[in-house]
C-alpha cells in the first residue's frame, strides 16, 4: 500500500517513460544448465541499460532471445509493443528491422568492401522511402563514425577499433529505434575502447536510440550506463545506476566495482 510519505520513484533517466524493450520471467536452459532463470527488466526510450554479468552468466544468450535467434522457455519479450513469442517468420523480421545488433566479432564481410558492407542491410530490407539515396545513407552513417574516408577501404586494412565503428555504422544506416550491444569494447585497448563507449553515447544523443549494452568492461559501463542491470543466478539480481551500485552492501555487486 502507497504511503503519502513514500518517496516517489526515480524519474526514468531520459525524461520519458515509453517502454520500448519488456523483458518478463524469461527462462532458458540447455539441459540441465539452467542459464536464466528468471529475468526481468525493461528499457525506456532514449535510455541506455547495461546489463552486467560474468562471463558464461547468460549475457548473450539473453540478447539473442530478445532478436529470435534462441526461443526462452517461457517468460515473455516484448519490443517496440510486440509480443516476440508470438511473432511469425514475416512478422518477426520486420520486428528486427527496427532493431539494430552489433555482435561481439563485428561480423563483417572480409571480401567486401566498407561501402559494400554497408549497403547489405539496405538490400536486405525494403526501404521504399529512401531509395535512391544510397549512397547519401552510406556517407552519413560513416561520418556518424568518424570514419567519412573510408568507403573504399577493405575491412582487413582497418584496425580492429575502426571495425568496431564500421560495424556500429553498418547498423546505424537502418536507423534502428533499438541497438543492441553484445561486449562491444572487449578485445579493445582501454584507449579505443574508451572511444567506442564514447561513440555509444554520441548515438544515443544524436539519435535518441536506446540501448540495451552487455559488457563487463567497467569503465565502459561507468560511460555508457544511464541504469545498470546485473545478471546473475540467472536473473536481475540487482539494478540501479552506476553510482549506487558502486555503494551496495551486497558483496557480489559491489564485487564487481573494486
Ligand atoms: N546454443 C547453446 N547450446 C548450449 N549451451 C549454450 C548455448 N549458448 C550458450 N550456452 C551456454 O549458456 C551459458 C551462457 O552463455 P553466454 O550467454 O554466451 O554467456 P555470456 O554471459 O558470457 O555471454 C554458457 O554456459 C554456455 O555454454
Ligand atoms: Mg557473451
Amino acid at each position: 500500500m502507497k504511503t503519502l510519505t513514500e518517496p516517489a520513484p526515480p524519474p526514468a533517466p531520459t525524461g520519458s517513460a515509453e517502454v520500448v524493450l519488456t523483458l518478463e520471467h524469461i527462462a532458458k536452459s540447455f539441459g540441465d544448465n539452467h542459464v536464466l532463470q528468471d529475468f526481468s527488466l525493461n528499457l525506456h526510450r532514449g535510455e541506455n541499460v547495461v546489463v552486467l554479468g560474468k562471463s558464461g552468466s547468460g549475457k548473450s544468450v539473453l540478447v539473442k532471445c530478445i532478436i529470435g535467434l534462441l526461443k526462452a522457455d517461457s517468460g515473455r519479450i516484448t519490443v517496440l509493443g510486440q509480443d516476440v513469442g508470438t511473432l511469425g517468420h514475416e512478422a518477426m523480421d520486420q520486428l528486427r528491422a527496427k532493431l539494430g545488433f552489433l555482435f561481439q566479432s563485428n561480423a563483417l564481410y572480409d571480401s567486401m568492401t566498407v561501402r559494400e558492407n554497408l549497403l547489405f542491410p539496405l538490400r536486405r530490407q525494403w526501404l521504399a522511402d529512401r531509395r535512391g539515396q544510397e549512397k547519401e545513407m552510406v556517407q552519413q552513417a560513416l561520418e556518424d563514425v568518424g570514419l567519412g574516408d573510408t568507403a573504399e577501404k577493405m575491412p582487413a586494412e582497418l584496425s580492429g577499433g575502426q571495425r568496431k565503428r564500421i560495424a556500429l555504422a553498418r547498423t546505424l544506416i537502418l536507423r534502428p529505434e533499438i541497438i543492441l550491444y553484445d561486449e562491444p569494447t572487449t578485445g579493445l585497448d582501454p584507449i579505443t575502447a574508451r572511444e567506442i563507449s564514447g561513440l555509444i553515447r554520441e548515438v544515443q544523443q544524436k539519435y535518441q536510440t536506446a540501448a540495451f549494452v552487455i559488457s563487463h568492461d567497467m569503465d565502459s559501463v561507468r560511460l555508457v550506463a544511464d541504469r545498470v542491470a546485473l545478471l546473475a543466478d540467472g536473473r536481475c539480481y540487482a539494478q540501479g545506476t552506476y553510482a549506487e551500485l558502486a555503494k551496495h552492501e551486497d558483496p557480489r555487486v559491489h564485487a564487481f566495482f573494486i
